[in-house]
């Protein structure tokens, strides 16, 4: 299985903190940003990862992360030259997954406790994809997963009304076909490729399983979640519990 952190947009909820700097460079707790996504990964034993963002912060994600000695895996880089979504930002691993399963996270999503029993289970599936849901405060700014008995029927990207508090949170688990699903995707009204609309197509094959996170989770792209990440990760002074 190999890793995909993605780590482009212009982070415009954060301004001026992200006028230079990219978001996933910000500090949290003691380190920047980025680490805790690739940690993660590091955790659940993922040691070839591709690394997205954008063309003007290249330079600085490559400085700081370097060939990936350091953290005991390889990393790839890849520019995203045009922010247009999350979905479309995956497109652009295509040639690195080269046919293997990905684990995909966004650069900005923080949790301090292991993703490895997930994507263990990810392991023993078949086929499909994976997903994992947190139950947050403010379920209109997330994609909201509706539930019957034992599975997802439908997500909703931040919806009016949620019909409950389970958040899809940024770590998705994929087999080959996302690339396929992405493909043949429209972007949204606000312009993006959903990564929303690529979780709901493996619902429509009824491929789509989940697992609720365990232990404290934020994203850090508004101001409000960016000083809960830091609290968060002062807290465990940045290390990932196994
Ligand atoms: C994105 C996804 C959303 C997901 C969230 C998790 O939202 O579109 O479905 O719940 O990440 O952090 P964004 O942060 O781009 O608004």
């Amino acid at each position: 299985m190999k890793g995909v952190i993605l780590a482009g947009g212009k982070g415009v909820r954060l301004y001026p903190l992200t006028k230079v700097t990219n978001k996933h460079l910000l500090p949290v707790g003691r380190e920047p940003m980025i680490l805790n996504p690739i940690k993660q990964l590091v955790s659940a034993g993922i040691t070839e990862i591709l690394v997205v963002t954008s063309t003007e912060h290249m330079g600085d994600v490559v400085n700081l992360l370097g060939s990936g000695n350091e953290f005991g895996v390889d990393f790839s880089y890849k520019v995203q030259e045009k922010s247009g979504g999350i979905a479309h930002a995956l497109l652009l691993a295509e040639n690195f997954a080269k046919g293997e399963r990905i684990v995909v996270v966004l650069g900005d999503n923080i949790a301090v406790k292991s993703i490895k029993p997930y994507v263990n289970n990810f392991s023993r599936q078949e086929r499909g994809a994976r997903v994992l849901l947190k139950e947050v405060g403010e379920p209109t700014r997330y994609g909201i997963a509706a539930l019957d008995e034992e599975n997802i029927v439908e997500i909703i990207e931040k919806p009016g009304k949620p019909k409950t508090n389970f958040a899809v949170i940024g770590y998705y688990m994929y087999d080959q076909q996302v690339f396929d699903f992405i493909e043949k995707q429209r972007p949204s009204e606000r312009g993006e490729l959903e990564i929303t609309d690529v979780n709901n197509e493996y619902i429509k094959r009824s491929e789509l399983k989940h697992d609720i996170l365990e232990g404290d989770w934020t994203d850090a792209g508004t101001f409000e979640s960016l000083f809960i990440a830091n609290q968060m990760l002062n807290q465990c002074q940045n290390k990932i519990q196994e």
